[in-house]
């Protein structure tokens, strides 16, 4: 087991270049199964969950070869099976995206339920509702979706909500369904619009790109094909309010503005400057009085709540009192004991954290709870005062490509030790 020792008050500064996104890449790599064949993803990021993903895939018989330089390549040809167990599924509940490709191309999908996780239930029901409409016979055994279905066939889909997760799922499935779906109030992140672009190149006829309508004319069959993954719009967000938090100037590589434009503006309202220059967003904060700024999170273009937890690491640097409410996510709220460890303050309310900023934080011995509260905890530990061990970095491995790296060649000092500490 590792963690993060960090000497905090060093001031970010430098170039980085962003990975591409986690997210996108999980939706990528199983709609490569809709196909026979070899696909390739482009600047896939050498993250844990893409290799829990590239397991289940090579599970499932599909043949994958991740290079050095970020290509990953995905030989379907032979599948072997169409079950994703609980082992692989409780680790990463995007393991669910394997449903909808198994089940349109092979008529059969056994998936285990992914349960609960960090930050209280996270149901499917929209997956296998969708699923549903658009033909699919689904029952539950032994905690396993069983879905069957000789051909799927087009159906109108609304969500109630729009779900990241569910789009996927069902734009997937009725890629290869008999004749037209619609899904209305459609997940309009820009992963989902990476996703359509993949299922586009694959032969797939898709209208409403970058909407909340999206229109799928199912056809017969999909070819294998290649698509450049896009960069992390989390990790981008996580590195530039690293910057902010140390009151550095950092200029990110590869981001692009319009996936973060509503981190920018909440960043340049805390009087951080922003600059955007074509495929590089320049932070700098240098010596700002960092300001309270409220947050309170939405679906794509909203605030991401996959950046809450390092908003309220920030608001506990800044002056004055600011609210972060999140309104997907309503109990994700781990980080905050944590992070009152390192003398912030900060109360829970529903799902509202109100934060207090302090002077100076302090550092301490921390514990990762989950993903984004790990880098909550690595951005305030870059700003504390003295010595900040953050432990089970292992969640964080889960989605950021070794971001102490990363944060090291900005200038901070922070070093990775194997422990025994649990
Ligand atoms: C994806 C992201 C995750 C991010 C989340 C919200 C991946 C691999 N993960 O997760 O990092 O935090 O989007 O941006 O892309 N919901 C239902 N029923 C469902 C599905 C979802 O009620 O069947 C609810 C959820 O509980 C949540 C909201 O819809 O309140 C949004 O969840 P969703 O967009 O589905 O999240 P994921 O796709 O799981």
């Amino acid at each position: 087991m590792d963690k993060f020792i960090i000497t905090g008050g060093k001031k970010l500064e430098g170039r980085v270049r962003v990975s591409g996104a986690k997210n996108a890449s999980l939706a990528l790599m199983p709609a490569t199964l809709l196909a026979s064949g070899v696909s390739k993803l482009n600047f896939t990021p050498a993250l844990n969950d893409v290799y829990t993903m590239i397991k289940l895939l090579n599970q499932l018989g599909v043949e994958t070869n991740f290079n050095d330089d970020f290509l990953l390549t995905l030989d379907t040809k032979n599948i072997t099976s169409q079950t994703a167990p609980y082992e692989h599924v409780k680790k990463m509940r995007a393991s669910v995206y394997v449903l909808g490709p198994l089940l349109a191309k092979y008529g059969f999908a056994k998936v285990s339920l992914p349960g609960g996780c960090a930050w209280g239930p996270r149901p499917i029901n929209l997956h296998i509702e969708g699923l549903k409409k658009l033909g699919a016979e689904i029952e539950l055994e032994q905690g396993y979706i069983i879905a069957k279905s000789d051909r799927l066939h087009g159906a109108k889909i609304n969500f109630d909500k729009p779900s990241v997760g569910a789009t996927g799922n069902i734009l997937m499935a009725a890629c290869l369904a008999k004749g037209t779906t619609v899904i209305n109030n459609a997940a309009m992140e820009p992963e989902i619009t990476n996703l359509v672009q993949l299922l586009i190149n694959m032969g797939a006829k898709i209208n409403g790109i970058n909407t909340s309508i999206l229109e799928i004319e199912g056809v017969d069959t999909l070819q294998p094909a290649e698509v450049n993954t896009i960069p992390d719009r989390i990790e981008a967000g996580t590195l530039l309010v690293a910057a902010a938090i140390t009151k550095g100037k950092i200029t990110i590589e590869g981001g692009i503005d319009s996936h973060l434009y509503s981190v920018l503006s909440k960043l340049e309202d805390t009087n951080a400057k922003i600059f955007i220059s074509e495929n590089e967003i320049t932070i700098d904060a240098t010596d700002i009085d960092i300001q309270s700024v409220d947050v309170t999170t939405g679906v794509f273009p909203g605030y991401p709540t996959d950046m809450q937890a390092q908003w309220i690491a920030y608001m506990s640097a800044a002056k004055g009192v600011s609210t972060v409410t999140d309104t997907v996510y309503l109990d994700r709220f781990s980080h905050v004991s944590e992070l009152t460890r390192l003398g912030a303050e900060i109360t829970v309310q529903d799902n509202s954290a109100i934060i207090k900023g302090v002077p100076k934080l302090k550092g301490a011995k921390v514990m990762s709870t989950d993903l984004r509260a790990s880098a909550s905890l690595v951005l305030a530990g870059l700003a504390a005062e003295g010595t900040t061990e953050v432990l089970r970095v292992y969640h964080l491995d889960r989605g950021y490509e070794k971001l102490e790296n990363k944060l090291k060649q900005l200038g901070a000092e922070i070093e990775r030790v194997s422990t025994s500490e649990f």
